[in-house]
């Protein structure tokens, strides 16, 4: 059960290491020509170099020949909203039209929008149309998500999307991370109480979830209009005596001092930066937090990017990827189109994509440690390419070339 031998790959992509990569480590793929991998139990147990030979019983494994195609480790997408109830169809065109994210969530559009929805979906509701966006991702190469609340911001709907994902963990061959996300926008009964709505969060939500373990970590929208660095210091610093880890939606639209704040707070991540100013990116690179870019997000408002090219060079970051799937500002979870943004728009390098998109964004999401890269010891999420090199991913624009999608060392689409 479980056991599995992946062999003769043209390239074995090991993405190797147990932390992020930052500055030039992300352009070391560590790519093994003709490798072989053998999952045992689930686990990767060997990484084999061409010659060497299969020290295990192969009658007992399942056997797949990868020659001419790139083996590399699972994709982790560390960032989504992937729960939610109703679409935002009229949103898009009106943005087409003119309208920006924020006039449209200011005459009660946007987050909100979503949230009269999900609070009106049931759970069954909520899982079937999770289901059917886990096996689109799954599909596309994704073996591990994060995946935040958000869209209830009232007590009972937050739970309720975070429980889904709970449910949607135990069914689903996906490995769920989830997030709570109580302060991603002022519901409409909280307007003008934004501190109110924040000490709600912490007094009331932060010992629910943590109580349930509902959540490991906890997000805010820091954003002008939205919540303040103030309100966003006192949020996470409370979240934290909880024992969650901390990330923010940090500079999107407007620069606020919210990357400054995710290096004070020593944060996990902060995500998105479109806008983070220089100092905030190098305090950021200085406490190590991760930088999640999220391209899709930037393409879809027609925003610029993020500025990934100076923060590796310059910077030294720890650079991660994800794609903000959400109906709103990212209705999408292409893969393809990530990796070519990132290189065409963004000018990452296609190593860099790779490394952003697998091992740092593992790191995103606290489990460089277990996933994110073939290494022995690792969990056995691997994915096979149609093609014999992870050049094509940015290459074959927009197209899927992912074949063959293996969790745990069991595969779950070919
Ligand atoms: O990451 N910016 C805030 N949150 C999401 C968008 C959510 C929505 O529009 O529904 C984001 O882009
Ligand atoms: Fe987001």
């Amino acid at each position: 059960m479980n056991n599995l031998i992946v062999k003769n790959a043209a390239q074995v992509v090991t993405c190797s290491g147990f932390e992020g990569k930052r500055g030039r480590e992300m352009s070391d793929l560590q790519v093994i020509k003709g490798g072989t991998v053998i999952v045992t139990g689930g686990i990767i147990s060997h990484v084999l170099h061409p010659g060497e030979g299969i020290p295990v019983s192969e009658r007992d494994y399942t056997l797949i020949d990868a020659s001419g195609k790139a083996l590399l480790p699972g994709f982790v997408d560390p960032h989504t909203h992937f729960v939610f109830g109703g679409y935002r169809e009229e949103e898009f065109s009106w943005r087409m039209r003119g309208d920006s994210y924020m006039d449209i969530m200011n005459r009660g559009g946007g987050i909100v929008n979503t949230a009269r929805a999900t609070r009106e979906a049931t759970e069954e509701e909520l899982i079937e149309s999770g289901r059917q966006r886990l096996d689109a991702m799954m599909r596309l190469g994704i073996t591990t998500v994060e995946g935040k609340s958000g869209y209830g911001l009232d007590r009972d709907t937050e739970l309720k999307q975070l429980r889904v994902m709970r449910r949607l963990n135990e069914t689903h061959p996906m490995d769920i991370i989830p997030t709570f996300m109580g302060a991603h926008a002022i519901p409409e009964e909280w307007k003008g109480k934004e501190d109110e709505f924040i000490d709600f969060n912490i007094r009331e939500m932060f010992p629910l979830v943590a109580g349930e373990k509902l959540a490991e970590a906890v997000d805010i929208f820091c954003e002008k209009g939205v919540f303040s660095v103030e309100q966003s210091r006192r949020y996470l610093a409370a979240a934290r005596e909880h024992g969650f880890l901390l990330k923010m939606h940090a500079d999107e639209i407007v620069p606020m001092g919210g990357a400054e704040l995710a290096a004070e707070l020593r944060c996990l991540s902060a995500d998105h930066l479109l806008q983070a100013s220089d100092e905030g990116i190098r305090a950021m690179a200085e406490a190590d937090v991760v930088a999640t870019l999220l391209p899709l997000t930037a393409f879809s408002l027609r925003e610029k990017y993020a500025r990934g090219r100076e923060m590796i060079d310059t910077d030294c970051m720890v650079v991660a990827l994800a794609t903000d799937l959400n109906p709103g500002s990212s209705f999408t979870a292409s893969v393809p189109l990530l990796f070519a943004i990132a290189c065409i728009y963004m000018q990452l390098s296609p190593e860099e994509a790779v490394t952003a998109f697998t091992i740092n964004s593992a790191a995103a999401i606290n489990r460089a440690d277990y996933i994110g890269s073939i290494d022995v010891g690792k969990q056995g999420d691997l994915i096979l390419l149609q093609f014999p090199s992870y050049k094509f991913l940015p290459y074959h624009v927009g197209m899927n070339i992912v074949e063959t999608v293996i969790k745990r060392g069991e595969i779950v689409f070919s």
